[in-house]
């Protein structure tokens, strides 16, 4: 029997619901193959955590996640807190601290649902969005002098590292390679930011030689927006900055039909610490507690997180079901259905416990 603990961080809004709804679907998925099961702690941190007691999770939280396997996370975010209190007290010190440098974004369209694009199905915009998930734009490094004042400053410095530009170029190159159509694509802005933009460029040209089998090109990220639309087939491994690839990956959520559909993996390619599996889309306090939140995005993050842990067989069983059940009509408003989120997770497990 292998057996893996999981820290499960439901945290805001939403959050508790779809966690909820994957910690059931990684129950069943323990029953069906008999010799795997996942043991989920939960944590109780999050917004309510930090209106009792000023702080979003523990002093020592991370010492606390560091025995675990692999991380769930749900999502942050409260209308009466500020967005960058409840990020920068959880989730991004969580990534930071685990240098969990690798966020990986995988697109397709899921049978079922329909893309906003005319002439793209099943199985198109199958795309990964490789994302530099420690440095760059949200690195944290800026701050604020003569407060309230007219000449008050605010800067927000974006910080690339040849060490850091190297790695995540190494991870998509590597990512790229193992695919099908060995196909990258390396995005930056180095006309208008002529610095760190031009140290990714110049060092993705020296990474490329280690892959020769891998075919790549360049884009400038405004292009992009306009080729993952126009040209979506062109595309396959993608990698771009912290910011960039942040805002490509909530697009490409769209263009597959719902940001409720959208899984990511926040990983420590070196295994040194848990890697943070968790859907893209943030608290949605608009459907809180209404019972249709998507949790088909939970899930496949989930698979991501089999997939990290090298339970490959059942993260396959996972996506067969959930396709299955997408492709049989259960779906939630987002995507275009009548179901709650209680209706899709058991159809879920259902089409779990009926797999081969
Ligand atoms: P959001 O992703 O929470 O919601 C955007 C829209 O998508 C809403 O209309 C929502 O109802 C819908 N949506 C999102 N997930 C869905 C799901 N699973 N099923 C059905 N519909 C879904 O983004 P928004 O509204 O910009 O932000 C809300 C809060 O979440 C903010 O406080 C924000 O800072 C936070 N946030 C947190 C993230 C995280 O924890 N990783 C990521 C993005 C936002
Ligand atoms: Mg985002």
């Amino acid at each position: 029997m292998r057996s893996y603990q999981i820290a499960a961080i439901p945290a805001d809004g939403i959050g508790p619901e779809v966690i909820e709804a994957g910690s059931e679907v990684l129950a069943a998925l323990g029953q069906r193959s008999g010799d795997v099961s996942f043991d989920l702690t939960f944590f109780d941190w999050g917004s309510d955590r930090y209106r009792k007691h000023g702080e979003m999770m523990p002093a020592d939280g991370l010492e606390q996640l560091k025995p675990f396997d692999a991380i769930y996370f749900g999502a942050v975010g409260a209308p009466d807190v500020p967005d960058h209190i409840t990020l920068w007290g959880l989730r991004l010190p969580i990534c930071q601290g685990f240098d969990q440098y690798a966020n990986v974004r995988p697109t397709k369209i899921i049978p079922g649902v329909t893309s906003p694009l005319r002439n793209v199905g099943v199985g198109d915009l199958d795309w990964v969005i490789v994302r530099e998930n420690s440095e760059g734009e949200y690195s944290g490094n800026g701050g604020r002098t003569h407060r309230g004042l007219p000449e008050e400053v605010g800067t927000e410095v974006a910080i690339f590292t040849r060490v850091g530009i190297a790695r995540i170029m190494r991870y998509a190159f590597k990512l790229a390679q193992s695919r099908p159509r060995k196909l990258l694509t390396v995005v930056t802005k180095s006309n208008a930011q002529r610095h760190g933009m031009v140290l990714w460029d110049e060092i993705a040209t020296e990474v490329a030689h280690e892959f020769p089998d891998v075919t790549w090109d360049k884009m400038l990220v405004d292009a992009m927006t306009v080729r993952m639309v126009k040209n979506s087939q062109s595309l396959d491994t993608i990698v771009a900055t912290n910011l960039h690839a942040d805002i490509l990956s909530d697009l490409a959520g769209a263009l597959a039909g719902s940001l409720g559909v959208a899984p990511t993996a926040n990983i420590d390619p070196e295994r040194r610490f848990p890697s943070m599996f968790e859907p893209i889309h943030g608290s949605a306090f608009d459907i809180t507690g209404k019972g249709i939140a998507n949790p088909v995005a939970t899930f496949w993050t989930a698979s991501q997180m089999l997939d990290h842990l090298g339970e490959l067989e059942s993260s396959r069983r996972l996506m067969t079901a959930v396709e299955r059940v997408c492709d049989a009509g259960i779906l939630t408003p987002d995507v275009g259905g009548k179901a709650t989120t209680r209706e899709v997770t058991d159809a879920v497990i259902q089409a779990i416990h009926g797999s081969n």
